[in-house]
């Protein structure tokens, strides 16, 4: 038998040997063009699930790409990708500089939303055992939490997606387990409410449970970072918008201002 050259890569999403490049054995043009039916999200789907999802959860992606498109100059990712720019950079540079920013604290707790819920609903934990339970690992629930919203002033953001999974979700027990967590936190401190984050991760794991996922396959999911990457590909349409924003504005660079930091650094002992 003839022996074979082993390979230094695998793909198992995309081809582009032959005439025509095929997204997960689509041809390009049978998907890019409007008349075939199908929309961003279903490119999304075979692209990063391999699998051509039913139309509610098409547009359950397409819901969460355009609710976190942007959230304002003040959040620090697009504050980043704003001083960037201003320092002259490209947009690729200040894109990144922007995207950077992501993580535990904005925009990138949902995996580690839908991995803490799972968890905590998998064994059947109480709220007040959960809370004692993330106490215990000493993290913040990640998902729970915002610095401007609160039970007061609520995120119209998690209202809708919630309104979008109650009307097109076969069901939602994660969401369901949430909102009792939520309860218990808000009672603590009004601004501990179930963000937006949250809200996505935990309703990627009620859209996968209902489109038959294993709970190992959701665990890939999570472990990989799949959920955060609909942040950080949401996000990056406002943080491009912004740094258009500072290009066209021609924009000074940024300096902050002297009186806005308390400068406490000690004389250095033999001065
Ligand atoms: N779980 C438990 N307790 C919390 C949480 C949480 N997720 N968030 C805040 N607290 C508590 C703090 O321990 C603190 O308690 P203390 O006053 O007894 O010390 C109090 O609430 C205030 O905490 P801060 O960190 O000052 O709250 P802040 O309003 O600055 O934080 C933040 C907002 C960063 C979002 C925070 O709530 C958090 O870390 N949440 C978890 C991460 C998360 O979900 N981030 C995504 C936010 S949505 C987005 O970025 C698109
Ligand atoms: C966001 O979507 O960027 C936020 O929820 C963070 C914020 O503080 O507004």
């Amino acid at each position: 038998p003839k022996s074979r050259r082993s390979k230094e890569f695998i793909c198992t999403i995309s081809d582009d040997r032959g005439e025509e490049a095929h997204y997960c054995g689509y041809p390009i043009s049978s998907v890019a063009t409007p008349d075939t039916g199908f929309t961003i999200g279903d490119v999304m789907s075979i692209l990063w699930f391999k699998k051509r999802y039913p139309r509610w959860a098409v547009d359950f992606l397409e819901t969460v790409l355009k609710t976190v498109a942007d959230h304002g100059p003040a959040v620090s990712g697009a504050h980043n990708a704003k001083v960037t720019a201003r320092a002259g950079k490209d947009v690729i540079s200040s894109l990144i500089a922007g995207l950077l920013t992501i993580g535990p604290r904005f925009g990138g707790a949902i995996d580690g939303a839908a991995k803490y819920f799972k968890y905590a609903e998998d064994n059947k934990l109480s709220p007040k055992e959960f809370l004692a339970y993330m106490k215990k690992e000493g993290v913040p629930i990640p998902g729970i939490g915002h610095r401007i919203k609160s039970l007061k002033n609520p995120d119209l953001r998690v209202e809708g997606l919630k309104k979008f999974a109650k009307e097109n979700f076969p069901s939602t027990p994660l969401l369901d387990y949430a909102l009792t967590v939520e309860q218990l936190t808000t009672s603590k401190k009004e601004n501990l409410i179930l963000n937006v984050d949250g809200t996505i991760g935990i309703l990627m794991v009620d859209m996968w449970r209902s489109l038959a996922y294993s709970d190992e396959e959701i665990d890939v999911f999570i472990d990989a970072g799949a959920l955060n990457a609909f942040f950080i590909l949401g996000r990056s349409i406002g943080f491009i918008g912004h740094i258009l924003d500072e290009k066209r504005l021609a924009m000074p660079m940024y300096r902050h201002p002297m009186d806005d930091i308390l400068y406490d650094v000690q004389k250095a002992p033999e001065l």
